[in-house]
């Protein structure tokens, strides 16, 4: 018998690109969430629920006739200055909603599996494993603190994965990411402005993606940090890109946080330590150009 998973937010690019890996699998039966009309490429072939977040009730009936064996939460405020503005807004959709979702999960004895970020840490001495204490340093990182915190306290049935500024393309995306930002910008001949004093584990959606079936393949619970494996400041992150495309380095120009003025802080250093989901989940994490070279190759 197929194992019934739900991804909500299934039109995002780690949502998407979920479906995409699990809407032929005979072993998987895939239902897709989200808002708005079915934007993924595989649209006619999915079984689809258009979903407003505000009319609970409905959503969980479907889930109440579904029954599903997991439920992917990819749905999520994820702009991080839209956050520090929008709290409200962002608290709904990041806390309340993951809440929600935790008590329909006990209710039907799903297996909830939820996306987390490294925005739950301050950044003063990352790399961080699972146990470190978190200190958001923005309301984006306090609001997904919550929701883990949420679930923690609802269900026994969860697992949280952690993961770290995601890259990738799906069919008619809202937002952009840095690989794409920084190739698109020096494809024009634009200048960009990167910051050299941040740091991260850019992680290749794909490798995000795998991690959530490795998780239902082993019925893992619990937390897990989920990323592929090089730290790189934002200004090595862009320098790679542009050597990958082979676009002109010296439309990069290094500058320091406090010349970009955002309205959300950012944490100058995360990264993760890997080797619980290494260990238990078999992840084999990438480096930078390994991602790159898949995410190229899977396009
Ligand atoms: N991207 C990163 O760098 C990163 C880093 C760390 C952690 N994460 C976490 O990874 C998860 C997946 O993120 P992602 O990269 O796939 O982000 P994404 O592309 O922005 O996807 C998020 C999805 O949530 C949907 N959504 C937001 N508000 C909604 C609402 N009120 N009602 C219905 N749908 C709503 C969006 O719908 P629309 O498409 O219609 O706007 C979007 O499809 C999130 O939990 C995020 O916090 C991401």
């Amino acid at each position: 018998m197929s194992v019934k998973v739900v991804v909500i937010g299934s039109n995002g690019l780690l949502g998407q690109t979920l479906v995409n890996k699990l809407f032929n699998r005979t072993d998987y039966k895939l239902y897709a969430m989200a808002s708005g009309e079915n934007r993924n490429s595989k649209a006619q072939e999915l079984t689809y629920f258009e979903i407003n977040i505000a009319y609970f009730k409905t959503i969980k009936l479907q889930l109440n006739l579904i029954e599903p064996d997991f439920i992917i939460n990819a749905l999520a405020m994820t702009n991080v200055d839209a956050c520090e503005t929008e709290k409200e807004e962002c608290d709904l959709i990041n806390v309340k909603f993951v809440e929600k979702l935790a008590h329909i999960s006990l209710e039907l004895g799903t297996h909830l599996i939820h996306i987390s970020t490294d925005f739950i840490f301050d950044g003063i001495e990352g790399l961080y494993g699972e146990t470190a204490i978190p200190n958001p340093v923005n309301y984006y990182g306090l609001s997904k603190l919550k929701s883990e915190e949420a679930i923690q306290n609802i269900l026994d049935k969860y697992t949280i994965l952690r993961t770290i500024l995601v890259y990738g393309k799906v069919a008619n995306m809202k937002r952009s990411n840095i690989v794409l930002w920084v190739k698109k910008s020096l494809e024009k001949g634009e200048t960009i402005r990167i910051v050299d004093d941040q740091y991260r584990m850019p992680t290749y959606v794909g490798s995000l993606a795998e991690a959530c079936l490795l998780v239902m393949k082993e019925k893992a619970m619990g937390i897990y940090h989920i990323s592929d494996r090089e730290l790189l400041s934002i200004y090595e992150i862009a320098i790679q890109i542009a050597s990958f495309y082979n676009l002109p380095k010296a439309l990069i120009e290094p500058i320091h946080t406090t010349e970009l003025k955002q309205k959300a802080k950012r944490p100058p250093k995360t990264g993760f330590i890997l080797k619980k989901a290494i260990v238990e989940l078999g992840l084999r994490p990438l480096s930078f150009n390994e991602g790159l070279s898949l995410f190229q190759k899977e396009m």
